[in-house]
């Protein structure tokens, strides 16, 4: 995969906030979903299908530019956690339509189990699909969610990753599995704990969110 760390002092302040273990959960979530609009912003740039036409202006005629509303972006929430860093997707990008997917990791094995799904049987085959997880740690749980995709008809090279904080065994397997695949990051960190945990990480983004 293709890794982009944007270059914005408000992605590194949004991290700092998110790794502070003293970040209470309501400023937890709100820096989560401020870090996703960055990230979505960011993902969109070269991505969007646009239209040309004219309008009125108050004062002539002029080109514009839009994006067409007949492509509206695929989103893809990981639940729970990715739910909070797409809080603010339909500020972002002008069409949109959400599919759940609820992915819970074994706490031994780390193995993702799918608990929701709620992805349509088929998917067009054009469609580009924004899948988003704040934490991509062994990337279990991404390339589970993203075979769930290719399973109905969408090739990896028309699906960007959003994700808080990233590790390098999760970008090694997804750029070996999905190669060509974008995944735009707040951060990469170094490595995970024996538990599966990133370290320095931010811990568990689903509990900090939700618990
Ligand atoms: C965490 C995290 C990712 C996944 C990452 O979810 O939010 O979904 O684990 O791990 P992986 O890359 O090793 O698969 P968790 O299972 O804790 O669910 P939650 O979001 O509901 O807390």
């Amino acid at each position: 995969s293709q890794i982009y760390v944007p270059a914005h002092p408000l992605v590194k302040h949004w991290v700092a906030v998110l790794r502070n273990e003293s970040t209470p959960p309501p400023v937890f979530k709100s820096a989560m979903a401020e870090l996703g609009r960055i990230l979505i912003y960011e993902a969109s740039r070269d991505w969007l299908v646009t239209m040309t036409g004219q309008v009125q202006t108050p004062c002539g005629v002029a080109d514009v530019e839009f994006v067409d509303p007949r492509e509206p972006i695929k989103v893809v929430p990981i639940l729970r956690a990715g739910l909070v860093l797409v809080e603010h997707v339909a500020s972002v990008l002008p069409a949109t339509q959400t599919y759940h997917l609820g992915f819970v990791r074994d706490e031994e094995t780390l193995q993702p189990t799918l608990y929701l799904n709620k992805l349509p049987e088929k998917l067009p085959e054009h469609a580009r699909v924004l899948v988003a997880d704040p934490m991509l740690a062994t990337g279990g749980t991404m390339i589970a969610a993203i075979e769930e995709l290719i399973k109905r008809g969408i090739d990896h090279r028309l699906m960007r990753v959003v994700a808080a904080v990233a590790a390098p065994p999760a970008l090694k397997k997804l750029s070996e599995k999905f190669p060509g695949l974008k995944v735009y990051a707040g951060i990469i960190d170094p490595e995970l704990n024996d538990k599966g945990y990133i370290v320095p990480g931010l811990g568990d983004a689903g509990d900090r969110s939700f618990a």
